[in-house]
């Protein structure tokens, strides 16, 4: 099988050292990268680097290699193309189909899946200028990652950093994967939680569950991917944050619940993939509990948390939001997941059984996705991103 085409444009921030390292992790998994930089990237990082990592030429121009008609056949020929970083100017460029340099020739005859993965200042990405040509270009169905927030050069922190180069990575990589299919949650807001929530019995020690947080993270990646705006209610996890993914740290079920019933006030859909606790301690020890010589410990009374799920479901913040639910179940796994789907009101639950390999931090997992209309969508066993990706079909089956 040939080589999946990819076009890695480059335009002039400073953050074109680290399109380094996203070039290197597509030569490295088996695409063909061709880099196109702007000759403002060349003040940034050298031709020679590019074509080095790449191994095919570099042009900025389109007077090079003119009998080849490079201004076109970039474009015509590329699976993918991805520009990292992309500037304020590079975004008005091609949000008004400007064509002065090889880079914007190539936009405008690439018809495959398109990337923007902006870096700029903070006060350049809030203008309205540039966030009226983000949102030409997605209306067009490119797909623009949110920059994410921090350091950015000089003194500044703030939003408008390059995402994490792995995290470029994974959503070229679903877009890649996804072909021609158009960013189907584009204009949408989709709120995910994550993780297993810690509920504290003193300042050292939690009543916590094994969830890593990687389902969640997966459909977080796969809707960001699909071109959804994309809040993800993340509690306990040690993973990286996706890139353009709108990420709220959590502790606890209460503040889990805060932090859905926020987002999930203009949200399309809402999923809930984390393990949320159904019980908390009563108490809170100020102090760390002492073991006392002669004594039994003392027994650990519990209270029932809210049910986020329920509460969503039965409360509905928007018209027409999709709400799913996730369960793990041992035994009689349908059954107990229909019956569950009924008690929550939710319009689907993803039912796993709970087994080695399957589930807790594993990569890979196995489900059945079943709908409140009596459908029942089973997902073989394979990675956590195809069975999020079954997930986002159903919902936007359903968001109509
Ligand atoms: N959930 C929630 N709030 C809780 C508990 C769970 O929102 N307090 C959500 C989870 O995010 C998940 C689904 O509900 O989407 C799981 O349902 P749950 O009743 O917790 O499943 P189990 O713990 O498996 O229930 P049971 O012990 O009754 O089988």
């Amino acid at each position: 099988m040939d080589k999946p085409k990819v076009v890695l444009g480059v335009s002039g921030g400073i953050a074109a050292y680290k399109a380094c390292e996203l070039l290197r992790r597509f030569t490295e998994s088996g695409h063909d990268v061709r880099v196109v930089p702007t000759a403002s990237a060349l003040h940034f990082v050298g031709a020679a680097t590019w074509s080095a990592l790449s191994g095919n030429p570099v042009a900025t121009e389109v007077w090079d290699d003119v009998h080849e008609v490079p201004h076109v056949r970039i474009g015509q020929q590329a699976d993918l193309v991805v520009v990292a970083p992309a500037t304020a100017d590079l975004l008005a460029k091609a949000a008004h189909g400007l064509a002065g340099d090889l880079l914007t020739n190539t936009l405008l005859t690439a018809r495959c899946p398109v990337v923007f993965a902006p870096a700029m200042h903070t006060e350049m990405w809030e203008h309205p200028a540039t966030q009226e040509n983000v949102a030409t270009l997605r209306r067009r169905g490119a797909v623009v990652v949110e920059p994410a927030v921090g350091r950015l050069t000089g003194v500044d922190t703030g939003k408008g950093r390059l995402p994490d180069p792995a995290e470029i990575f994974e959503v070229c990589r679903r877009v890649l994967a996804r072909g021609s299919a158009a960013p189907d949650l584009e204009g949408r807001h989709v709120v995910v939680s994550a993780g297993g929530t810690r509920e504290p019995l003193d300042p050292v020690r939690f009543l916590g569950n094994r969830s890593s947080g990687k389902q969640g993270y997966a459909l977080a990646r796969t809707a960001a991917a699909r071109g959804a705006r994309v809040t993800l209610v993340a509690a306990n996890t040690g993973l990286p944050d996706p890139a353009g993914v709108d990420v709220v740290r959590v502790g606890t079920a209460v503040q889990l619940r805060e932090a859905v019933l926020k987002a999930a006030a203009d949200a399309d859909a809402v999923v809930m993939a984390a393990a949320v606790a159904d019980f908390r301690p009563a108490a809170y020890a100020a102090g760390k509990i002492k073991k006392k010589d002669g004594q039994e410990p003392a027994p650990i009374v519990l209270v029932r948390n809210p049910d986020v799920l329920a509460e969503i479901s039965a409360d509905r913040a928007r018209p027409g939001q999709v709400i799913v639910g996730f369960a793990a179940e041992t035994d009689d796994v349908l059954a107990n997941g229909r019956a569950k789907l009924a008690r929550k009101g939710c319009d689907l639950l993803v039912v796993n059984e709970v087994g080695e390999r399957k589930t807790f931090g594993a990569e890979e997992s196995e489900a059945v996705v079943l709908g409140a209309d009596g459908s029942e969508t089973p997902v073989p066993y394979g990675p956590k991103e195809d069975l999020a990706d079954t997930v986002w079909d159903l919902v936007v089956r359903r968001l109509g």
